[in-house]
This record gives structure tokens, sequence and C-alpha cells, in this order.
């Protein structure tokens, strides 16, 4: 008798999607994982913009194409990431030779890329990422201030949303942060999507990005951000979710394997997230995974460079954890 691994696309397909971001090396090394596991999938970096358009007017789709191929191959669907960003975004948008682009120039190229890359992936798209990480975490401003905001203005997250409106009518568009359940960027979130609404913009959905940790955020200040974002009748997606064993400031480097502490504690946090956002399911879509296994994950160098990190639902040997364990049985 064959014994059928238990998955998280089926447990949870009456509840929503769950996604996993990728990139050329991962689906090679992680692909059965992927595949088995997984309904839908995120490039990790491979369409962001200095992946797509490196020089202006020279796209480089190659590795793009092939997570989509991977993607319908595999019967997989897609969440788009990110069509603007402050960060992995080439000089050349905000440049006019040696000067700063006009407010004029620098909008044509934003439109001539997010037409052309929504032109290219739509098909087969359920959402894309059109602002990244626009909010500022410190003070009271709202915006990050930004190459973005500083040639263009203010408005380039509306004048984003209406080209990505106009060269793809159907999609689910999002905007997209992380903090996102810290009590004081949660305000400035929701007050700058409230305003974007107010003024009439093509917004469909707000990303919670939920790099959590094993101590942090607290449950009661996520269920509060849900809340909040849902009452602007917008779908919410969980959009790069990972549970890091070590809080940011914590700079250890001495060990080369969790403690069955902090694996304990990690699956009791995995535990109490998926039982809000099954809570939530009405107004939550997707949950995307920032990576689909500790064997590799953008944690392993961030913030402690060469640090291991263990963030994720499968180990190293991609084989499940207990907080896979905890998220399958409820
Ligand atoms: C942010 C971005 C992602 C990715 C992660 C690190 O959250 O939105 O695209 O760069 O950082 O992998």
């Amino acid at each position: 008798m064959t014994h059928k691994l238990i998955t998280l696309k089926d447990v949870y397909k009456d509840y929503f999607k769950i996604g996993v971001a990728v990139n050329p090396t991962t689906l090679r090394q992680d692909g059965e994982l992927i595949r088995t596991q997984f309904n839908s999938i995120t490039a990790e970096n491979h369409m962001k913009p200095e992946e797509l358009q490196p020089e202006e007017g020279i796209f480089t789709f190659e590795k793009a194409d092939m997570i989509a191929d991977f993607a319908k191959e595999n019967d997989l669907a897609l969440r788009g990431h990110t069509l603007l960003w402050h960060n992995q975004t080439p000089d050349w948008f905000f440049k006019d030779g040696d000067h700063i682009a006009s407010r004029e120039l620098a909008l044509e190229r934003m439109k001539t890329h997010i037409t052309a890359v929504l032109g290219r992936y739509t098909d087969g798209f359920y959402a894309w990422d059109v602002v990244n990480e626009v909010i500022e975490d410190k003070g009271t401003t709202i915006l990050r201030e930004s190459n973005w905001t500083k040639v263009v203005g203010d408005d380039f997250i509306q004048k984003a949303f209406e080209y990505a409106r106009e060269a793809s009518p159907n999609m689910s568009l999002f905007i997209n942060d992380y903090n996102e359940s810290h009590p004081e960027k949660r305000e400035k979130y929701y007050s700058l999507i409230k305003d974007l609404i107010a003024k009439g913009t093509p917004i469909n959905g707000v990303g919670l990005q939920a790099h959590w940790g094993v101590e942090g955020p607290a449950i009661d200040d996520i269920r509060e951000a849900i809340e909040k974002y849902a009452s602007l009748g917008l779908t919410l997606q969980i959009t790069e979710m990972d549970v890091s064993m070590f809080n940011f400031d914590d700079r250890r480097t001495d060990l080369m394997q969790p403690t069955e502490q902090m694996l304990a504690l990690q699956a009791e946090r995995y535990e109490q997230f998926f039982d809000v956002f099954r809570e939530y399911s009405k107004h939550i879509d997707s949950v995307t995974l920032w990576a689909a296994s500790d064997r590799y994950n953008w944690l392993n160098d961030f913030p402690v460079h060469g640090r291991k990190n263990w963030p994720m639902l499968f180990d190293e040997n991609n084989q499940p954890k207990e907080s896979f364990n905890r998220i399958v049985h409820f």
C-alpha cells in the first residue's frame, strides 16, 4: 500500500491558495516538493525591474519565462512580484544623461515597463504587486522617500496602478509591505490605502508580507491588522511568509542547528498564524511562503551575513517539520 503524504494544497483547498517563492535554482533542486505541496508560485526575484529590464528597452524575460513555464506545466497559479520597487530597480529609470530625469520621462518609462511586463505576464496570474514597500518605517511620515517619490512625486503610486489597470484590465492589483502588523506602520499603511481608494485608484488588494518571527508580532496585532485592512473592502493576501528563529536585532551566530526549544516554539507560532488565517479566510485568498524549505531561503544571509536560519515548514532535507504537522492537522 502506498502512503499518500498529506499536502498543504489539499488541506487548504477550501480556504486559500498555498504559494511559494521560487527561483530557477530552487525549481531545479526542490521542484518535486514545490509541485507536490503548493498550488501557486511567485518569482522571488526574477520578475523585479532589474531582472526584466536591466537597461532601457532591453527586456530579459528568460528566467521569468522559466518560472511561468514551470507553473503552466504543473498546473500552478502565479502571483506576480513586483512591477515597481525602490530596490532592485536600475538607475536608468531616473536619469536623463547626467541629469535627473523629468517627471514626464520617468512616468513614460514606468508605463512602458508596466505595459511590457503585464503584456507578457497576465495569463495564468491571479494577482500582481504593483508597488512594494512604499511605507516609511519610522516616525509619522507615511511614504518612504525613494527615487520614485523624488523624481515623480507622491502620486507615483496612483499612476502605477492606473497604468497597470490599462495594461491588464482584469488583473487583481496589489500593494505589498512588511511590518504590516506593527501598530504604527499598520495605521500608516491603512491610511495610505484608504486615501488611494478615495482617489479612485484601481487597487484590489493588500499584501501582508508576514516576515515574522518566533517572538513577534503578537497574534492580537496580526488579527487587528487583518481586520483593519479587510475593513477597506479589499482582498488580502499573505505574500512572503517566513518565521525567523531570531529577532531582527539578535546577531548570534553560534548555532549550527536549531534547538528543540526553537523548533517547538516555531511550530506553536505557525499553528497560531494558520488558525488566524483560516478564521479570516473569507478575506484571505492566498498564503505564500517565502521559500519551500530550510535548504534555501534569504534569511540564511540576512540580516546577519552567512548565518543559517530555519524559518520554513520543511527542513534542509525537504522533510516536513513539526511546524508543518501542526498546520495540516486542525
Ligand atoms: C522583500 C521583497 C522581496 C524579497 C524579500 C527578500 O520582502 O518584497 O521581493 O526581496 O524582501 O527575499
